[in-house]
């Protein structure tokens, strides 16, 4: 066995540089959510903290539009809310169909496949969207249990227009599960309007709180496939129970069936809620519904053609299909004979400010551009905007000197900012 070293080492005070995150997420945290994270703790019992546990699922309501009972939070990043509702939703052999239109349509085929389904994709090229009638001729021909899809895909900058894909799920019974991770709080997701069945997110994005808690919502429609798959833990079973017929579901601690009965009237024991992580979830849902859905969709929309107008000033060209461009990442083409890279340090190092690079075919060829939650307003807009013209000046790209910030500053002070 090693032996520890005679001086252990306790190394330095956490002292984390301030930077402006303007990348696809995580992005400063509202410092009114940080507040929340430093109350006390409670035991996840007390009645006051099963009071906030049901505050939390009603706001969490509002946010989704919905009046799905079952709306709370998993414990994890985003990422865990896509694997609770997916391992409680699909049994193995299931047919699964995965539009696939950036990164996170394949993390969802991945997880999918992962669980046993036997998985259909669809593939458009990134920075476009589906049609729904191309949607409708896959769900016709495969007959899914459930379609899983992205709403905004960080990854392209695109977002899927769900309106009509509830619909076509209905009409041949298959349930939508859509990932609302960088939308939700952004822009418009009405989940009971849109006939979306389960969604789940994330907080470090529009919701303007730390990754680590990811809020879902989901109907009947899914309680029930779920409900015929519950097996209580053993050491928690009340007496009498019979367990039903379905497969029991493959993970303990993102199983669904469980966690209903943690977070409903049962308060049956399962993991211990991450308390901090519920004030959080609780505060981020709170700052949202106090600032009103429609104007903070309408903030992200404005950031978005300020920031926008301020990079095409410079020369520089948006990415994607224009029509379905997220409100809250903007994609933007990195101009030739300029390393994407270096841009991206000198915002950092010179700066502070964190922009983001892209993934797989966009890899080195996009940056991208967070405009979300806490994050969104103007005066970042505008900071990142001089920041980006000033380190493109110096990389030799003849941009017109101020007129990046010029023009986003006309957006704001223009018609468009008054409506
Ligand atoms: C659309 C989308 N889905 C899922 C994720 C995964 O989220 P997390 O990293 O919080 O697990 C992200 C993260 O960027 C995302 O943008």
């Amino acid at each position: 066995m090693s032996k520890p070293p005679a001086t252990p080492a306790v190394f330095g005070d956490l002292n984390p540089s301030p930077r402006l995150l303007m990348g696809p997420g995580p992005i400063n945290a509202d410092p009114r959510v940080l507040r929340a994270m430093s109350m006390p703790l409670l035991g996840q019992f007390d009645l006051e903290f099963t009071a906030y546990m049901n505050e939390t699922m009603a706001l969490l309501r509002q946010l989704y539009q919905t009046a799905n009972r079952w709306s709370f939070l998993v414990d994890g990043t985003a990422r865990a809310g896509i694997e609770a509702l997916l391992v409680s939703l699909i049994e193995p052999g299931d047919r699964v169909l995965v539009p696939i239109f950036g990164r996170f349509g394949h993390l969802l085929h991945e997880i999918a496949a992962r669980c046993g389904a036997e998985v259909t994709t669809m593939e458009t090229e990134w920075g476009t969207v589906f049609e729904p009638d191309a949607v409708e001729a896959e769900v016709k021909r495969v007959r899914p249990k459930l379609v899983a899809i992205v709403h905004g895909d960080t990854s392209t900058t695109m977002t899927q227009p769900l309106e009509e894909l509830g619909q076509i799920c209905r009409r041949y019974d298959a349930i939508l599960y859509v990932d609302a991770t960088a939308t939700l709080g952004g822009m418009d997701f009405p989940v009971d309007a849109w006939k979306v069945d389960a969604a789940s997110a994330g907080l470090q994005k529009c919701l303007s709180g730390p990754p680590g808690s990811a809020p879902v919502t989901f109907n009947e429609r899914v309680e029930r496939l779920v409900l015929r798959r519950k097996h209580i833990e053993s050491g928690i079973r009340p007496a009498g129970y019979v367990p039903p017929n379905g497969s029991r579901i493959g993970s303990n601690y993102f199983d669904l069936a469980m966690l209903m009965d943690y977070w409903g009237e049962a308060r049956l024991n399962h993991h211990t809620e991450a308390a901090s992580m519920l004030y959080a979830a609780r505060e981020c849902a709170r700052i949202v519904l106090r600032d009103g859905l429609d104007e903070t969709f309408a903030r992200h929309t404005l950031a978005s053609s300020a920031l926008t107008a301020g990079l095409e000033a410079m020369g520089l060209k948006v990415f994607g299909d224009r029509r379905h461009k997220m409100a809250n990442v903007t994609g933007v083409c990195i101009p030739e004979g300029i390393d994407g890279d270096k841009v991206r340090a000198a915002m950092l190092n010179d700066f502070g400010i964190e922009i983001g690079t892209s993934f797989g075919p966009l890899q080195g060829r996009i940056w991208r551009i967070g405009t979300m939650g806490y994050n969104c307003r103007k005066q970042n807009v505008l900071i990142c905007l001089g920041a980006l013209e000033a380190v493109l000046r110096r990389a030799r790209l003849p941009a017109p000197a101020g007129a990046a910030v010029e023009a986003a500053y006309a957006v704001y002070t223009g018609p468009a900012a008054s409506r």
